[in-house]
């Protein structure tokens, strides 16, 4: 089927899982999987990009990645300020604008100003939203909403609460992979992938690439997205859905 037969998703997120199992296949440390899942990284920017997807959210460091072993934690914190050194350039040239989002408090200050720089310069770029979960959890995110709005005092609500997550400056996703075979969210977008389409691969995710975007872009675009509704409610079967909700009835 061609590209442009195809429904493309407004909101990519992607768990990057395999990086350890990807090295060890290969007699490699485990930090050199981290690696070669930072080159899988910008290659995917660049194919969501192409493809006309408009934000892309990546799983990057969990709340629970702190408990690996400290060479990882620390190489992975390397990684990230390497990473932003050798990206930024080019996010900027290709028009990204770069957000990461999770709990900054128990970073570095080395790594909180590298984020800070990072989103800085990126912000005025338009063509893509890309966000960077880092020390992200999904109950962190519903947690530290709720606790935003009981320190101001305002009454929670799917609405307030939508607008006080730290993801709230883009819609729901509407797609969610999770490469490298595991069959579960391990805490990513619990409250946002309500009504997400999930696609699993088996690929590691240093072997991710532009082909298997397309694979899993052409799963999402065979699905049937109903929001609760029937099937004989929607319609045309690729009428276009609002990703956030349903429009008041
Ligand atoms: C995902 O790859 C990246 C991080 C969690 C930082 P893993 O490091 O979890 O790779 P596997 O699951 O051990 O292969
Ligand atoms: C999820 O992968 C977190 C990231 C990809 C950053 P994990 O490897 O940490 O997940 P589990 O432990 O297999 O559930
Ligand atoms: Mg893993």
């Amino acid at each position: 089927m061609a590209i442009s037969a195809l429904s493309v998703p407004r909101h990519v997120a992607i768990v990057m899982d395999g990086n350890g199992r990807w090295a060890k296949k290969r007699f490699l440390p485990r930090i050199a999987g981290h690696k070669q899942g930072v080159d899988a990284l910008s290659a995917c920017v660049k194919a969501c990009m192409v493809r006309g997807v408009a934000v892309l959210t990546v799983f990057a460091f969990s709340s629970e990645n702190w408990n690996r072993p400290s060479d990882e934690v620390s190489g992975l914190m390397d990684l990230l300020i390497l990473a932003l050194a050798k990206q930024v350039p080019s996010l900027n040239t290709n028009g990204v604008q770069l957000h990461f989002v999770g709990d900054r408090r128990r970073l570095s200050k080395k790594v909180q100003v590298g984020l800070v720089q990072a989103e800085s310069s990126t912000a005025a770029n338009q063509r893509l939203i890309f966000n960077v979960c880092f020390n992200y959890g999904g109950r962190w995110d519903i947690a530290q909403a709720a606790q935003k709005l009981a320190d101001r005092g305002e009454s929670i609500t799917e609405q307030s609460m939508d607008q006080a997550m730290a993801l709230a400056h883009v819609p729901d996703p509407d797609l969610l992979i999770r490469t490298g075979g595991e069959l579960r969210i391990s805490n990513f977008m619990l409250w946002q992938a309500a009504y997400s389409e999930l696609y699993f691969s088996e690929r590691l995710w240093p072997e991710f690439g532009a082909a298997d975007l397309d694979e899993a872009i052409a799963a999402y675009s065979a699905r049937e997205r109903r929001f609760g509704l029937t099937s004989a409610q929607l319609g045309e079967p690729n009428s276009p859905f609002p990703a956030k909700r349903l429009p008041d009835a």
